[in-house]
């Protein structure tokens, strides 16, 4: 959602901040800003609506010269999309940039009734507080951190004054900010994209720590004004893996990479001769391992159904645990119990997911070991669940989920392989699973390959529908689902993922005109009942497109056939080729893809 650059140093502060902002454009915005402060001191204010090329036109007008400042992009929360909205915000002495939601605003609002408020948000509200409290000799530390005492809801915020030259105070509460130390600079952000390029060195704010930071380094404090010992760690990540490297969208290219990116999720966690997985994250002991019998599995959007397709492999490489998958914005105000031999696996690709975020701390409140299942290195959930792994899918930019959907299916699977052994389980069936985990990557790159083109073109065969059915049973129903999500989110075709047994129950009655339908036909134990699913469709005059890895004949409008030698695995394969079809058909309907409406990349507010 929102982002949030800092820069104090040497170089031109608009450039830094500017640049950074571009790094955070994947995580959805509708207006940016920044504020700096030049070499008189004097403070500087540029804000626009629309696209960072919307702010660099206003800013080429009149540059900014300074060497210090802050920079937003905002996802409206309070208040609609307008320059008087968007951050920075400037009330007296402060200019202030702001990631969250300050819950009590209207209440603090209220007791500020000597300042007049030119904008609906809550931010504002924030600004005029610490200004009220920066008063005589009080320090801009010292005044952000007696606010920040009395204000309710989250926040990850970036402050300076004209009156404090060269000094940024920083404060985080529920919402990401590091800090990259640089030589002679150093740069603050809610995402260690941003600090790509500038330096490998950070420090992760904790939630209730504030940081002071100038051109030297940052020291870091709580709320109570105790210096902290903080600790600086190394980003991980490079320019190279945040670029489109030639292709023209990030989506498309994270699809593509995924032969690329899979060895990472595997290196030297399968045993392909012996026919073992191995997780090091998680740090059970055989006998924590032994004790599992139940897993729940936490997560939304894509990282919910990853969990959804990951359980019914659990299911069979671990018949004796129970799994449960949650919607983590339902789970977290259920009165849920969770036995004491539970694990919670907690997925997030970004790792910043307040809804998931807000489940790991519930599940941790009764007692239950949480595990994450994360991409992003050094994330919140990664630094709050008691183990876990990291997905290693690299930076996803695209705001549509992709290659994590990937890395966590195999994630996850892996994690039910190394627990397999410890219950008993099919020796066989974990050998199998594997050998399709080995060559899965290889799998991956020949099945896109093969089809790119087909695909394209069944795209634009499809792509002025109004409404879409996906449909699946087994391990291709939350492949449905998923296929149906990615569809919606970029290419604003409505549609719907179902279990094809489900049809009859409601879902066939929308079958007319304006519908398509994509069917993935496994070829496996169900296969004659997934046939028997798609004659119903089709003898209601539905037009079909079956994705499907069996040979046999099958009668539809359109036949993507596979030929690969996974079968276990087949609707990983077959979800690449769903990912395709959703971004070629955004492509045909001339979409945003990267950044489609209204979605952010990372949700961090309910
Ligand atoms: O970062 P997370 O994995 O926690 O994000 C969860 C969802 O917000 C995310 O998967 C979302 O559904 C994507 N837009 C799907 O493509």
């Amino acid at each position: 959602m929102c982002g949030i650059v800092g820069y104090v140093g040497k170089r031109t502060a608009q450039d830094v901040l500017l640049n950074g902002l571009k790094r955070l454009e994947y995580r959805g915005y509708d207006s940016a800003g920044i504020a700096t402060l030049d070499d008189e001191d004097n403070p500087h204010l540029a804000r626009s609506v629309g696209k960072i090329s919307d702010l660099e036109q206003v800013i080429s007008e009149k540059p900014h010269t300074g060497h210090m400042g802050i920079g937003h992009t905002r996802w409206a929360t309070h208040g609609g999309v307008t320059v008087s909205n968007a951050h920075p915000h400037n009330v007296g002495n402060i200019f202030l940039v702001h990631n969250g939601i300050i819950e009590n605003y209207k209440e603090l609002k209220a007791k500020l009734s000597n300042y007049d408020f030119r904008s609906d948000t809550d931010t504002e509200v924030l600004a005029a507080l610490i200004d009220s409290n920066y008063k005589g000799d009080v320090s801009l530390k010292d005044a952000v951190a007696k606010s920040l005492k009395d204000v309710r809801g989250t926040y990850g915020i970036a402050v300076f004054s004209p009156k404090e030259p060269g000094t940024i105070v920083a404060a985080r509460l529920g919402s990401p900010l590091i800090i990259g130390l640089g030589h002679d600079e150093t740069i603050i952000a809610s995402d260690a994209s941003a600090l790509l390029g500038y330096t490998r060195e950070a420090i992760y704010l904790n939630d209730g720590e504030l940081a002071v930071c100038n051109s030297n380094g940052s020291e870091v404090f709580n709320l109570n004004l105790k210096h902290l010992n903080s600790h600086p760690e190394e980003i991980e990540g490079n320019l190279e893996q945040i670029q489109k490297g030639g292709y023209d969208h990030f989506l498309l290219k994270e699809i593509m990479e995924q032969a690329t990116t899979l060895p990472n999720t595997l290196s030297g966690r399968i045993d392909v001769e012996n026919g073992k997985m191995h997780l090091g994250g998680p740090n059970l002991t055989a006998e924590e391992m032994r004790n599992i019998h139940h897993v729940v599995i936490v997560g939304c959007g894509t990282a919910y159904y990853a969990g959804l397709l990951a359980s019914y492999y659990m299911e069979q490489l671990i018949p004796d645990v129970t799994t449960e998958v949650v919607i983590a914005s339902e789970y977290r105000y259920r009165s849920f119990h969770l036995p004491k031999d539970s694990v919670a696996l907690i997925v997030s690709q970004s790792g910043e997911t307040a809804d998931t975020l807000a489940c790991l701390r519930e599940i941790k409140k009764r007692g239950v070991k949480t595990l994450g299942i994360v991409n992003v290195v050094g994330s919140t959930i990664a630094r709050e669940v008691n183990g876990g792994t990291y997905v290693h899918a690299g930076p996803e930019i695209s705001v549509a989920s992709t290659k994590a959907f990937t890395a966590q299916v195999v994630t996850m699977l892996m994690f039910a392989g190394m627990i397999a052994e410890y219950h008993g389980g099919n020796p066989d069936l974990i050998h199998s699973f594997t050998r399709e985990l080995s060559i899965l990557p290889a799998e991956i790159e020949k099945t896109l390959n093969d089809h790119r083109s087909e695909i394209e073109q069944l795209a634009k065969k499809y792509a002025s529908f109004d409404d879409a059915l996906y449909l699946g049973r087994d391990t291709a129903y939350p492949i449905a689902l998923e296929g149906a999500l990615k569809l919606k989110e970029i290419s604003y075709i409505h549609a719907e993922g179902y279990a094809s047994g489900e049809l009859k129950h409601g879902p066939i009655a929308l079958i007319d005109d304006r519908f398509f339908e994509v069917f993935t036909i496994l070829d496996n134990w169900l296969f004659d009942k997934s046939i028997g699913g798609l004659h119903e469709v089709r003898a209601r005059g539905g037009k079909v497109i079956v994705l499907t890895n069996s040979t046999a004949d099958i009668e539809a409008d359109d036949i993507v056939r596979i030929n690969s030698n996974v079968k276990l695995l087949a609707p990983i394969l077959i979800n690449t080729l769903q990912q395709l079809f959703a971004y070629y058909v955004a492509v045909e309907r001339g979409n945003d893809v990267d950044q489609p409406r209204n979605l952010a990349k990372s949700v961090t507010v309910e």
